[in-house]
């Protein structure tokens, strides 16, 4: 079995964390991903402060193993931070912060609530930045992952994060989808990985079947960085690129960003809809190049199984037999 140091600190038995997705992850997710003996982290974004407490609720109701709340911290509010510090969940995760915000604030209160703090970051220095304001666990993720991201790959930024930042953990995020990516990501100096974009692809996620069937589909080559849908959905992220699927709805704006920015409110009520109705041309679908790597629905217990057993194999038998 694999047990690295963050198995102990978050008291899991495989080191296998669900990102937590702003529009992508619900209670069945979280508690699915738990119970299988790996981490579930809920997204906040598509929440308000009722609506989280009664998340974490259900999430509460399916599992009684232990789980995180991840905040957006460049758009934080207040009310939901305190829901997610009353929930009291093993671990409050954090990302893209503005560097004007004060992040051993926000970390402190976090562990005052009896949470270690999970910090995302996409480069060396921002994720000094967190590790001086005291977080817990770091993860590097990589610009090959769905979602925003940075520029620096997963090859390089792991190493380095894991090097500059010792003794703190990190988990590897970004590309990773099977057991032959955490055997990687342990080579590399990882405690663990951090996974979206496989888990969006299990009947437990609550994305529309037809996002679910693209990312079976796709061989993952056919994903750009853009600012389209941001743009569209009138949020500023703070330095990120959106990885998007190169559909109708990028081919449409792409060179034509200025008009996008004119008619922003009209086409933020047209991709709404066209998300809610599953349309995967008319509304932007993010998932990381990691989706060349899954070509099948599965549930969440048999993808961490599955993740777990093939990197299990892979260092007994694949890399000892290498040596001579
Ligand atoms: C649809 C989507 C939404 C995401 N939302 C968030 C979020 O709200 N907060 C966050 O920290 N990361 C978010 N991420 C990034 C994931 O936490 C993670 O870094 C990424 O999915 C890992 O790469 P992978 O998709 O290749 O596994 C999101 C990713 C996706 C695909």
């Amino acid at each position: 079995m694999i047990h690295t140091r963050i198995c102990d600190l978050l008291g899991i038995p495989h080191p296998i964390v669900l990102g937590g997705m702003g529009t992508a992850t619900t209670a069945p997710l979280v508690a699915a991903v738990s119970n299988a003996g790996g981490f579930g982290t809920l997204g906040t974004s598509a929440f308000n402060a009722a609506t989280l407490d009664s998340e974490i609720g259900a999430i509460r109701e399916r599992t009684d193993k232990p789980y995180g709340v991840n905040h957006l911290l460049f758009q934080i509010k207040e009310d939901m931070f305190a829901v997610t510090l009353r929930a009291q969940p093993a671990v409050a995760a954090f990302a893209w912060a503005r560097k004007d915000q004060n992040l051993r604030d926000y970390f402190q209160r976090a562990h005052d609530a009896g949470c270690k703090v999970m910090y995302m970051a996409n480069e060396v220095p921002e994720a000094a930045r967190a590790a001086e304001a005291g977080a817990d666990v770091l993860v590097a993720q990589g610009t090959e992952a769905g979602g925003h991201v940075g520029w620096m790959a997963s090859l390089p930024l792991v190493p380095m994060m894991v090097k500059a930042l010792a003794p703190i953990p990190v988990l590897s995020a970004g590309g990773i989808a099977d057991g032959r990516g955490l055997a990687a990501a342990l080579a590399l100096g990882a405690d663990g990985v951090l996974l979206g974009t496989r888990f969006m692809a299990t009947p437990e996620a609550p994305i529309h079947a037809n996002f679910k069937q693209a990312i079976v589909k796709t061989d993952g080559h056919d994903t750009v960085l853009t600012e389209i849908p941001d743009l569209a959905s009138q949020r500023v992220w703070p330095g990120a690129m959106s990885r998007a699927q190169r559909n109708r709805f990028i081919e449409c704006w792409a060179g034509r960003e200025w008009a996008l920015r004119q008619n922003a409110s009209e086409v933020g009520k047209q991709v709404a809809a066209a998300r809610a109705a599953g349309d995967i041309d008319n509304a932007p679908l993010s998932f990381g190049q990691d989706a060349g790597l899954i070509d099948a629905i599965k549930s969440v217990k048999e993808v961490v199984q599955e993740i777990v057993a093939e990197a299990e194999g892979i260092i007994k038998d694949r890399l000892q037999s290498l040596l001579r």
